[in-house]
């Protein structure tokens, strides 16, 4: 078979990626901080950091601390608010030569709402990713870890937008499935598995946690078995197209997910060292489908559970 009968692209709703890989939320910035040390025509979409209503100044140092097989983070969402998005970093984003999405974070439904509003007005952008993991002030737990707020909160939102709407969600659940079932039928587009799992480091000298926050975000190397599992489950019980990622680090990584479930593959923790990480996957996506005399990623898409 020749290469060039081989093809990588995707659709996003009515977006054509040239890859299915994707640079996940947080781990990429606004993609300009990433000029010259990736090429952005290689990936498929940058999902930007997430936004929020207001600035945010983050959580207290120090926020990263990288352990022996992933990294744990509490930045606290650090993001120059809706404002700054739309004026500053948005004429920016549409000078780089990929797509976007633009990653939305809320602390209450009304903010939810006010952002996917006026994203929505701004027709250069063509899809969001509602971050259903931040912590909802009034209840003290993220959307995603109810159902029937994951539900509440997305059927409003479809409302709102015809725009490509994804769900991304928390693996800090009972039963992943139900939650995915409520995305599914709040008319969402794409579930996004998952973001990090709670975590946290002790520093034996100082006797003190080593996060400044107590607790964070883990990601990376470690998390994929998991990962992998839940996209698996999702897949195997819900009929909603899965855009997976945690602890993907190489082309044989992003092949497995492919293999459980996933449309498309996220990279997060593995940008903060390779930033170019997404052209050496997609290559290596494209060496596996010639070897196995394949012309379009979606062939082998769930084909484990055959
Ligand atoms: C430093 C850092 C910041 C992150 N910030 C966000 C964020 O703002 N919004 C979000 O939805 N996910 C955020 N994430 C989660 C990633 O997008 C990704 O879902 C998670 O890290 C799992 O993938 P990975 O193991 O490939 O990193 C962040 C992750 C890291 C490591």
């Amino acid at each position: 078979m020749k290469t060039t009968e081989i093809s990588l692209t995707s659709n996003l709703g009515n977006l054509k990626l040239n890859t299915p890989v994707i640079c996940a939320s947080g781990t990429f910035g606004f993609g300009e901080e990433l000029c010259g040390l990736a090429d952005f025509k290689s990936i498929g979409a940058i999902t930007t950091k997430t936004i929020t209503l207001e600035p945010r100044a983050g959580n207290l140092p120090p926020r990263i601390y990288e352990t022996r097989c992933g990294v744990l983070n509490s930045v606290g969402l650090e993001n120059p608010g809706l404002e700054i998005f739309i004026t500053e970093k948005l004429p920016r984003i549409k000078k780089i030569a990929t797509k976007f999405i633009i990653s939305v974070g809320g602390f209450s439904f009304s903010e939810y709402e006010t952002i996917v509003k006026a994203l929505d007005l701004q027709k250069d952008i063509k899809a969001l990713e509602i971050n259903l993991s931040c912590p909802n002030l009034q209840l003290k737990k993220m959307v995603s870890q109810n159902k029937t707020l994951t539900y509440k909160l997305l059927s409003r939102l479809r409302s709102l937008t015809n725009k490509v709407l994804i769900a991304k969600v928390t693996p800090e659940v009972t039963n992943i499935v139900d939650i995915a079932a409520a995305v599914k039928a709040s008319g969402a587009d794409f579930i996004s598995l998952v973001n990090t799992f709670y975590g946290m480091s002790i520093d034996v000298e100082r006797l003190k946690p080593r996060l400044g926050n107590i607790y964070g975000g883990y990601s990376g190397r470690a998390i994929k078995p998991m990962s992998l599992y839940r996209v698996w489950q999702v897949y195997k019980n819900v009929d909603i197209p899965i855009i997976a990622g945690g602890g993907i680090e190489d082309s044989a990584d992003a092949i497995e997910f492919f293999l459980a479930g996933a449309s498309f593959i996220s990279l997060g923790t593995i940008n903060m060292v390779f930033p170019n990480k997404a052209q050496e996957i997609s290559r290596g996506l494209k060496k596996y489908m010639n070897a196995k005399r394949i012309k379009a990623i979606g062939q082998i898409r769930g084909k484990a559970h055959d």
